[in-house]
């Protein structure tokens, strides 16, 4: 037997937890074990997640992290595994004894790639919630071949990043239906709260570095194959304003430079060249007949996504935040300077210690999907014409970094457990091509997470 053969998923692995959750001590991780314990069978007797383990490199902040979560309840009998992503064989260790890893150790352009590799080996599966493109086109370069031989599914971006944005963007292609269709769809999203909007350090760190990296992640798609690229229906869209108001929601608006586009795009790209989804590892006639009308129905746009804020005041905040990241992130002692002092040079928007537990429950989310196209194929085909219909729909859930990341990463895992044979065998992919299909959606409805239609009909301009 080949050594592929021996490590895979499908071929003898019975481990002994459904997942471990690496990082269960950083920040997000904490709030990731908290979401975890309410579908542990214990709480939950239905549940797919029968048992599960903390992993990282200090057991006495996993400890910590699992008294946090539980509380006000007892702490559950977890297992606590000493895991260093700098030591390969305790992340062996940590991949033989689990179907799933939900990993938390971030910046992943640091401390993603062995844990990747190691879960590859092994054919165990992988989930995180990285927002960093370059790390995400990384391994799927590096691991893409190696995973869909050892039968392991590795799948970043599956929180906040990106999920809501590579899902309700095929909610609202759905939305249009013949003769109608859909050319460019642009995502508004808009932070709200009573209290201060401050984010971590973990993800302020991943974005100055993103920054100073910005050249290699081009050099990185230099040297890959192009991918497909979808037909959209209609001429592409022009660029339009760096700063626009958009009266129908009422928000100021500037680009975002998130990994939400980059994610989609390369969701759209799979699609165009599987135009029936990717197929399960071991799917039955009902469930390939499903996958392929769910796709059926998904339309690709053009697709961009812009911050937005209620006052022209907060856009130029952020504008300023963008360039002291964009300007000092290109030199090493620049990002000393930004990575000693994020609250100045994030004007207040990332702490060192992160929100307290009251700015997190405080906050919440709206992402606007404004969508243009043309009331049918022949008017979209003529030249000099405008789009003539327009359908707004909206994704909302609570707190975007600390409720909804962990609320998506652990709905996302339980699609996973419940429904391995209809997910593909193994491979690096984006979360919206893998996902798309299943119940995620329904999952985040009752978990939170809303998705609606504001304008029901096509509006004619
Ligand atoms: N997708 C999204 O929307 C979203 C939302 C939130 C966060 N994130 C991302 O999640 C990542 C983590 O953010 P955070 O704010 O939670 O950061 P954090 O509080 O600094 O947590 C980092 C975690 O990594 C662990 N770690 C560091 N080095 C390690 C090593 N060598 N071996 C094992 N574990 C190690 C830390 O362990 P110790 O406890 O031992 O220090 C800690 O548990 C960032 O990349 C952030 O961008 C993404």
């Amino acid at each position: 037997m080949d050594e592929s053969a021996e490590q895979g998923q499908f071929l003898d692995r019975s481990p002994q937890y459904d997942l471990i959750i690496l990082g269960a001590s950083g920040f997000t991780g904490k709030y990731v074990v908290r979401e975890a314990l309410k579908f542990l069978a214990l709480s939950a007797p239905s549940s797919p997640l029968k048992s599960i383990a903390l992993a990282g490199r200090n057991p006495t902040r996993l400890a910590d992290a699992l008294r946090w979560a539980a509380h006000p309840g007892v702490p559950p009998d977890i297992a606590l595994l000493a895991v260093d992503v700098g030591d390969p064989a305790s992340l062996r260790r940590m991949c033989a004894q689990t179907r799933l890893v939900l990993n938390c150790v971030g910046p992943f352009r640091l401390y993603g790639g062995p844990v990747v590799a190691a879960c590859v080996d092994s054919g165990c599966d992988y989930l995180d919630i990285c927002g960093e493109p370059e790390f995400m086109e990384m391994m799927e370069a590096k691991y893409h071949e190696r995973a869909v031989e050892t039968g392991s599914l590795v799948i970043s971006a599956c929180g906040f990043d990106s999920v809501p944005a590579e899902l309700g963007l095929m909610f609202h292609s759905r939305q249009w239906k013949e003769p109608a269709v859909v050319n460019q769809v642009e995502a508004y999203l808009s932070l709200e709260s009573e209290r201060r909007i401050v984010g971590n350090f973990g993800t302020y760190q991943s974005a100055v570095l993103g920054v100073a990296n910005v050249e290699k992640l081009q050099e990185l798609r230099r040297s890959r194959p192009r991918r497909a690229r979808p037909m959209i229906p209609g001429p592409a869209p022009p660029k339009g304003s760096i700063i626009e108001h958009q009266n129908e929601i009422g928000l100021w608006a500037v680009k975002l430079p998130s990994a939400d586009s980059v994610v989609v795009r390369r969701t759209l790209s799979i699609l165009t060249e599987n135009p029936h989804g990717l197929p399960g590892a071991n799917e039955d006639a009902e469930n390939i007949e499903k996958r392929k009308f769910f796709w059926s129905t998904v339309k690709p746009a053009h697709f961009g996504v812009k911050m937005g804020l209620k006052s022209l005041l907060g856009i130029y905040r952020l504008i300023i935040v963008g360039m002291f990241i964009g300007v000092l992130g290109r030199t090493a002692f620049g990002r000393w300077l930004l990575l000693k002092f994020p609250s100045v040079f994030s004007l207040g928007w990332f702490r060192k210690k992160g929100p307290t537990e009251d700015e997190v429950e405080c906050a919440s989310f709206k992402m606007w999907f404004i969508g243009r196209g043309y009331s049918s194929r022949d008017v979209a085909s003529q030249s000099n014409v405008k789009p003539d219909m327009e359908i707004i729909t909206r994704v909302t859930g609570p707190e975007i970094g600390y409720l909804t990341t962990p609320i998506i990463l652990l709905q996302c895992a339980l699609v996973l457990l419940s429904n391995r044979e209809n997910l593909p065998k193994g491979g690096s992919y984006p979360p919206g091509i893998v996902f798309g299909p299943t119940d995620l959606q329904e999952r985040l409805e009752k978990n939170g997470i809303s998705f609606d239609v504001i304008s029901k009909d096509a509006v004619h301009f």
